[in-house]
């Protein structure tokens, strides 16, 4: 055993004996010339302390791994896996969803199952109370197998049902009117050809072309392949030569994927789906006139390898990119299973489907390499997708249903942007917009039709609850409002669903550091400065801490405290959205003051309190009439590219026209970010509003 050349942290056994060297697994798998080329490539033996075991002493090894059983409960889910497997490997293998944030590294502590029975070897953490060990918690993550186990997801953390926002009859009549003319990838189109005669003795296919010609098809630029050609001719018999041609439009040419006899049968279906990095939602649409006959929502399963496209891509590096692939895929699929049997229709009906996903979601469920979107200069492999089919995604849909990915234009700026703009109509209007996501990620485009500019700042997990003690998303049982009264600075708080609260998510955090401000139980760079002494402030692990509910109030028995690292964690990431509006204004030579209006998308931006927000200043203290909210953006423009190639082709035209500014290298992102880390900001004269 020695030390890996690239990685000294890990022993392994892999010696290169000509460069006398030692590689771990991943660089042995590991692509990146950065890190084994200049070895590996003329290394004729790397496994030679592997092949110096002979074959009896492989065997041996083989009859050396133990497996055990693992069980999941309340579903009583189970799986095999290897003595010295994590249980978060365990619950990867059984699909069972456990939050793991910081992707295994031990940091989060977000990982919690409860161990009822078997043997396991944990690691000691802090970030379990003496309650939670108490009854048996453990961190999945740094748990390893050492016996059969059954464990129990903790109430607190059980995957709820996610609500699809914005649904419902008003919903999808106020999507429908922003769709003039429905015009499909694939199109279904039915033909009454004439019959062959002596004087009529053209090719089955010119005839067929003939017959597409009539009803305004492109037949110069068509493309046919083989197993249409050989279908045809029985095809075209069946039915006395009345079919069905189905045919996929493309950006530069167009092709007929089938031939069927007779007139179509039951009208297409198609579905938009909007990937995120945490949730993914499914329409499922009526292609004939846009009705959404299904909708739900669902975690991204790929969640269980970090919350943020950073961690995805490590996972993907580390295990390959076909397991983060497949957690996606299988996410999805579970949720067209859910839409197709309670609108109780059939998978095949599913011709058409868009997809709207960041670039970094794009890339990992196709399969196509992400490595470099994190590596300076951060190039995707792909912007513009060409029209994909189902079946080469493993998408469950008519396997030749036509696949349209939303182009993005930068490795941090992806199609859920794109898709955001034309749902909103920004690039088509004169008044000087700012367009925000928050999430993870802060994406931001400033401009108009005539120009625009995009950029992208981390903001980190904080606003999703990530990295924050007993942060959590927007489900049942979240703090979602805080009200401090000012006088005994006690908390009334209002949770998601009017549940026993069980944490608290973004908005919930972002009205709390507002109400502490302004009520004087911290100061201006997020320090408690409230008595030590006061009901409400605690120690925990060695940090003061503001008690928002006492154990006997809360769904989980234990106090949810606000620490001052959680405050230093929201004031991180509101100070990096903020610095990212301060400079793509500047670099345009913009201010606050020129911005006409100030849209904000995403599924955060549902629950934000806008003046509470520009307290902390988060967002500018602008007009409050400025700011709207335009719910989930990314799934309404992908809506509106199923149904119309208007939508498709502005899609492209958005991403292609877009000026991707870059902040990770930039001197007055660091300057503005800086400024941007009190309470409100160092400028007190851009928030005169904000009065304490
Ligand atoms: S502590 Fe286990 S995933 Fe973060």
């Amino acid at each position: 055993m020695g030390k890996c050349v690239n990685h000294p942290d890990r022993e392994t056994s892999f010696l290169c004996s000509k460069h006398n060297i030692y590689m771990c697994e991943e660089c042995l798998e590991c692509r990146d010339p950065d890190i084994y080329c200049k070895f590996r490539s003329s290394c004729s033996v790397w496994f030679m302390t592997k092949k110096k075991k002979g074959l009896d002493e492989e065997e041996k090894i083989e009859e050396e791994v133990k497996q055990y059983k693992v069980v999941f409960m309340p579903d009583n889910k189970e799986t095999e896996v290897t003595e010295g497997d994590t249980l978060l490997e365990a619950a990867g293998k059984a699909d069972v969803y456990v939050n793991a944030s910081c992707n295994g590294k031990g940091s989060c502590g977000k990982c919690k199952l409860i161990l009822e029975s078997g043997d396991v070897k944990k690691e000691s953490t802090p970030l379990l109370s003496d309650n939670e060990k108490a009854k048996n918690y453990v961190l999945a993550c740094q748990t390893k197998v050492a016996g059969d186990v059954i464990v129990r997801i903790p109430e607190e953390t059980i995957e709820r049902k996610l609500k699809v926002a914005g649904m419902g009859q008003e919903a999808t009549e106020r999507l429908k009117k922003l769709v003039k003319d429905i015009s499909p990838m694939l199109k279904e189109i039915p033909l009454e050809l004439e019959q062959p005669t002596l004087d009529d003795s053209v090719s089955d296919l010119d005839r067929l072309n003939r017959g597409l010609k009539t009803t305004g098809c492109d037949v110069e630029r068509m493309n046919v392949g083989i197993k249409v050609m050989r279908d045809l001719s029985a095809a075209m018999r069946d039915e006395n030569f009345n079919i069905t041609a189905s045919v996929i439009r493309k950006k530069c040419s167009n092709e007929i994927l089938e031939v069927k006899p007779g007139g179509f049968d039951s009208p297409m279906l198609g579905l938009a789906i909007d990937v995120g990095t945490t949730t993914i939602v499914v329409y499922l649409v009526d292609m004939k006139d846009g009705s959404i006959i299904g909708a739900t929502a669902g975690h991204n399963r790929q969640a269980s390898c970090g919350d943020d496209v950073i961690n995805r891509i490590v996972c993907a590096e580390k295990d390959g990119v076909s397991k983060l692939s497949s957690m996606g895929i299988s996410t999805i699929n579970n949720l067209i299973n859910e839409v197709v049997e309670s609108a109780g229709v059939e998978y095949r009906r599913i011709r058409n489907i868009v997809i709207s996903g960041n670039t970094t979601m794009a890339h990992l469920l196709l399969k196509i390499e992400p490595r470099y979107i994190r590596r300076e200069p951060y190039i995707p492999t792909v912007s513009e997708f060409p029209i994909l089919k189902a079946k080469d995604i493993g998408i469950k849909a008519d396997p030749s249903a036509a696949v349209f990915v939303m182009p993005g234009p930068a490795s941090y700026v992806g199609g859920d942007i794109v898709s955001g703009l034309v749902f909103s109509g920004l690039h088509r209007e004169e008044p000087l917009t700012l367009f925000i996501d928050i999430g993870t990620n802060g994406e931001i485009v400033l401009g108009n039709k005539d120009w625009l500019m995009c950029a992208s700042c981390s903001a980190g997990p904080a606003f999703e609850g990530g990295g924050i003690r007993w942060g959590m998303r927007a489900e049942e049982g979240a703090i979602e409002k805080v009200s401090v009264d000012s006088e005994t600075q006690e908390p009334k708080i209002d949770t998601v669903g009017d549940a026993l609260p069980r944490g608290i998510c973004g908005s919930g955090m972002i009205d709390l550091i507002a109400e502490m401000f302004l009520k004087g139980i911290i100061d201006n760079s997020g320090k408690f400065k409230l008595d030590a002494s006061h009901a409400r402030m605690k120690v925990e692990k060695n940090e003061r801490a503001y008690v928002l509910a006492f154990s006997d109030e809360t769904g989980v028995d234990e106090d949810i405290v606000f620490t001052e690292t959680d405050i230093h964690s929201l004031v991180l990431s509101k100070g990096a959205v903020y610095a990212g509006f301060t400079v793509l204004l500047n670099q345009a030579g913009l201010d606050f003051s020129m911005v006409d209006r100030m849209w904000i998308t995403g599924g955060f931006g549902q629950y934000l309190n806008i003046e509470r927000a520009i307290t902390i200043g988060l967002l500018p203290d602008i007009d409050r009439g400025k700011f709207e909210y335009l719910g989930n953006s990314s799934i309404a423009g992908a809506y509106m590219a199923l149904l119309s190639d208007d939508f498709r082709k502005e899609a492209r035209e958005i991403s292609n026209s877009m000026t991707y500014i870059d902040f990770s290298s930039s001197n007055e992102f660091m300057e503005e970010y800086t400024s941007a880390l009190f309470l409100p900001h160092t400028d007190l004269k851009a928030f005169p509003s904000v009065k304490v």
